[in-house]
């Protein structure tokens, strides 16, 4: 890789700075699944994880790097803190990818050496430049990022990016770790490490922050103008506290500005060659793939993904949209692969039909994925007369990013009504193939039927999120829910469509059981399923 690439990197998070938002943790079948998507969406580098994290962490970046091993597969990261074991483990996870990089950090603040490392300047720059030069025995392409660098006296900073840079780095990573920076400061911090570090041009200067000032991607975009070559970013903005920049604004302002940021990477100002290796079509499908695996939902406000982010509300806007489109819009929806939802299907349609129009929207499913969508279509076109490319995304991001399956919900049946007290009846399939029913009164028949589900799971959780979505309009409209429950201080989430809302109100809360369930110790899972069989044969 040059140091100074002609274009701007997009490095993403998602699956490491990003899952660690509350409650987004993701199995390993799911942060394969994103890791595609990414690969689809053209990101540079990925980064998988962290491996000494955890065993789940280390297998996740192993798996991903399976799927990465083509010399045109993006580059696969794995993080590291400035330690041997950690580095070590990152390397052999990275072992399957074509392209690898480790990517090890050091906090340099005084506030961070003061009082979480409790190491001097002198000790912090020995270990930088011991690690990043031990890591370099695994892998030619290595990022250093001083931790909390914004906060960081400048003339250490430089001190310690040029000892990492003689040491091996090719990539030195600027991290707002705590969201502090004002544009024009972060700007000018960048321009200063060009500058001040002699031998910065060995290197792809890269930025990373959160947003905790709402300000990441401000930030992002004034350290493009002043020399950054490389941007970490998350799908949605998703990560710690506030969440890091997000992919698709930062990707749609080099976009659709392009001009005015071309001369800044040394272009004529009406280059019309991207700034960026993102499909932009990608955009939508990979921000509601991400949002239905974590629960972490989009507001609708939220700049380009946002289920506002093309709609016209007011009079005046409609009618000037009709007259001419760029009246108020600076970006057509299509670019970000919002289809103008045609009505495409219906219950006569085939296999043969199906399958092509998801092709044509960019899903390219196995045999078995495309079989069980299938029936989930055909079951969705007896009850609606209509299907759109909204519905068909809907039914496919639900069938393929199901969590193993422990539960399966065989029946919900609800009686309610004003004059009624709100009552479920539910049957769960267990992993044995035996059927346990209960019912319960509720404040309302979902109430009802969680409380009947509890009954059958039996392992204590709290519900502290629960959100409907209809995908179109219309009184036959597919309702999305999307939840979130908490046991033992871990968030687990769930989704689910149908046109029936009590329905896909059952399954998004089964799939959240059944993440649940996946992530419990073997002994208290069977521990459940014994205590749970007396209450549920009745
Ligand atoms: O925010 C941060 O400082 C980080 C580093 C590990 C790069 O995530
Ligand atoms: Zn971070």
């Amino acid at each position: 890789m040059t140091p100074n690439p002609d274009r701007i990197l997009i490095f993403d998070t998602t699956l490491r700075d990003g899952e660690q938002s509350p409650g987004a943790s993701l199995n390993v079948d799911e942060k394969v699944t994103v890791a595609r998507a990414l690969n689809q969406l053209g990101v540079d580098i990925i980064e998988a994880g962290f491996p000494y994290a955890s065993p789940g962490d280390f297998e996740a970046v192993q798996k991903i790097c399976e799927t990465a091993s083509e010399p045109e597969s993006p580059t696969i990261c794995a993080l590291a803190r400035a330690a041997r074991k950690d580095i070590e483990k990152a390397a052999e996870a990275l072992k399957p990818a074509a392209n690898r990089r480790i990517h090890t950090f050091i906090a340099t603040s005084d506030i961070h050496l003061e009082h979480k490392l409790k190491r001097s300047r002198k000790e912090v720059l020995e270990i930088a430049e011991e690690m990043v030069a031990y890591a370099r025995n695994f892998v030619d392409d290595l990022e250093f990022s001083p931790e909390d660098a914004t906060r960081t006296d400048p003339e250490f900073l430089y001190e310690i990016i040029e000892r990492a840079i003689n040491a091996g780095a090719t990539t030195i990573n600027i991290p707002d770790t705590v969201g502090y920076m004002m544009p024009r400061e972060f700007g000018a911090m960048i321009r200063g490490i060009k500058e001040n570090v002699p031998n910065s041009d060995r290197a792809i200067i890269s930025v990373h922050g959160h947003n905790d000032l709402g300000l990441a991607v401000a930030n992002f975009l004034e350290a493009v103008k002043n020399g950054a070559r490389q941007l970490e970013c998350t799908i949605n903005g998703i990560g710690e506290r506030a969440g890091n920049a997000a992919l698709e604004e930062l990707v749609m302002a080099l976009h659709v500005r392009r001009q005015y940021y071309n001369p800044y990477l040394g272009r004529p100002e009406d280059s019309q060659e991207p700034l960026t290796n993102i499909d932009t079509r990608q955009i939508y499908k990979t921000s509601r793939l991400v949002s239905n695996l974590t629960g972490m939902m989009v507001q609708p406000n939220k700049a380009i993904v946002g289920a506002n982010a093309f709609a016209h509300e007011s009079g005046i806007h409609q009618d000037g949209v009709l007259k001419n489109r760029t009246t108020y819009e600076i970006m057509d929806a299509q670019s970000i692969g919002l289809t103008d939802n045609r009505m495409v299907l219906g219950k006569l349609s085939g296999r043969h039909a199906f399958k092509t129009r998801l092709q044509e929207l960019g899903y390219d499913l196995s045999e078995d994925a495309l079989n069980k969508a299938f029936l989930r279509f055909k079951a969705f076109a007896a009850k609606k007369r209509e299907i759109t490319d909204w519905d068909l995304e809907s039914i496919v991001n639900d069938e393929i990013n199901q969590p193993p399956e422990y539960f399966h919900l065989e029946l919900v049946q609800v009686s309610c009504g004003d004059s009624a007290r709100p009552t479920a009846t539910v049957t769960l399939r267990t992993p044995s193939g035996e059927e346990l029913t209960d019912a319960a009164i509720g404040t309302g028949p979902v109430d009802a039927v969680y409380k009947a589900m509890n009954r059958v799971v039996n392992v204590p959780n709290e519900l502290i999120e629960f959100s409907v979505q209809s995908v179109t309009a219309g009184i036959d409209a597919i309702g999305e829910v999307t939840i979130r429950l908490r046991h033992n201080e871990r968030i687990f989430s769930g989704h689910a469509a149908n046109t029936d809302i009590i329905v896909a109100a059952s399954n998004a809360y089964v799939n959240a059981l059944n993440r649940l369930y996946a992530a419990l110790p073997q002994e208290e899972a069977d521990r459940a399923q014994a205590t749970a069989e007396p209450a549920a044969t009745r």
